[in-house]
């Protein structure tokens, strides 16, 4: 089943028929006595209110805030404002819906960064991390959830594709610091940039808004659960845990947050260990600035964010206008996203 109608679409006297998030969910009474549905439903482009007046203990009693449902109403106009008499309404199967509908996506054109991380999972030659790659990535669901996880809950790249938007980035800039430093470990690097972060396929839950922990997310760390899935590809495949290069990549796994009070149970020890938490780090920091320009909106002057509490300051930031950035990046034919991304290089074709 497709989406159906979206909020932005929606206008009085129209018929709605669609999937909604379910915001807030309210059991009222009319003066005479008649139990009546309260709801915001929402999806990434708003939110409407929407009344159940008919069977309503019944219908409500199908499914919970938080749920995805599947709606048939009428948009009528109440009090200046567009609102939907919801004359059918039921839970949606999980199968039915695309999580891309209900949460913000990447601005990046997302076919794109797959085929830069799937260019680069074929040119790894080192034979152990070219096995392990292709074991986990040749799985349906792993790829698909790699495909559509944010890579966080906020902070960077919070948002549907985000994890993978992140690792298609770290292979470029990996690309770019290895032609500076050609005695780096190309094929470990490349390894790391897609598989650093994997272990948040299992740490974040997506399907449904909001994005959220896991149980076993926030009990492990994707840091913990990125090594398990590296550990079972290798016994799947029958090669040791512990052979060189995958012990280097597990290596840069762990240590890639830097710091022990960042998650990391180990200090980066290689050079490539090193160099890698810097990228790392350089990815997200820039993703995170592009949401404080998103969020001051359009300007013409540079200002102030808010107090960052994690950075412990405020960030000077330059004037912001969503036209240029697109247009800049349609020049240099780099993204076919909207808002201020950092500049990528991905303009490959192969699928
Ligand atoms: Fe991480
Ligand atoms: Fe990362």
């Amino acid at each position: 089943m497709g989406k159906g109608a979206r909020v932005r679409d929606i206008r009085p006297g129209g018929k709605v028929e669609g999937l909604f998030c379910v915001s807030e969910k309210a059991l009222r009474t009319t003066r005479n006595g008649a139990p009546f549905l309260v709801l915001t439903l929402s999806d990434n482009t708003g939110q409407i209110e929407a009344r159940v007046w008919d069977n309503a203990q019944e219908l409500g009693s199908g499914f919970d805030k938080g749920d995805i449902i599947f709606i048939e109403a009428d948009a009528v106009e109440f009090n200046g404002q567009c609102q939907l008499k919801v004359n059918r309404c039921e839970q949606a199967l999980d199968e039915e819906i695309d999580p891309s509908h209900f949460l913000p996506v990447s601005p990046c054109d997302l076919k794109k960064a797959w085929q830069v991380c799937s260019k680069a999972i074929k040119r790894v030659k080192e034979p152990n991390l070219a096995l392990v790659l292709k074991e986990i990535f040749s799985d349906k669901a792993t790829k698909k959830a790699f495909k559509e996880a944010p890579a966080a809950k906020r902070m960077h790249h919070a948002y549907i594709g985000g994890l993978l938007e992140h690792s298609a980035s770290l292979v470029e800039l990996v690309g770019l610091v290895v032609n500076r430093y050609p005695h780096l470990h190309s094929d470990l690097l490349v390894s790391a940039s897609l598989l650093h972060d994997i272990g948040k396929i299992r740490e974040l839950s997506w399907a449904r808004p909001p994005i959220d922990y896991t149980d076993e997310g926030r009990l492990l760390g994707h840091i913990q659960l990125g090594v398990e899935i590296i550990d079972s590809a290798c016994k799947g495949l029958g090669i040791s845990c512990n052979s060189e290069n995958i012990l280097a990549l597990k290596h840069i796994v762990l240590s890639h947050h830097g710091q022990k009070e960042f998650g990391s149970p180990v200090l980066p020890m290689t050079e490539e260990a090193v160099v890698f938490h810097m990228l790392d780090d350089l990815d997200a920091k820039l993703n995170f600035l592009s949401g404080l320009k998103m969020a001051r909106g359009e300007t013409k002057s540079w200002g102030w964010s808010d107090y960052q509490h994690l950075f412990e300051r405020f960030f000077f930031l330059p004037p912001f206008s969503m036209q240029e950035t697109d247009e800049k990046a349609t020049e240099q034919g780099i993204h076919k996203g909207k808002g201020p991304i950092q500049p990528t290089l991905w303009d490959t074709d192969e699928s």
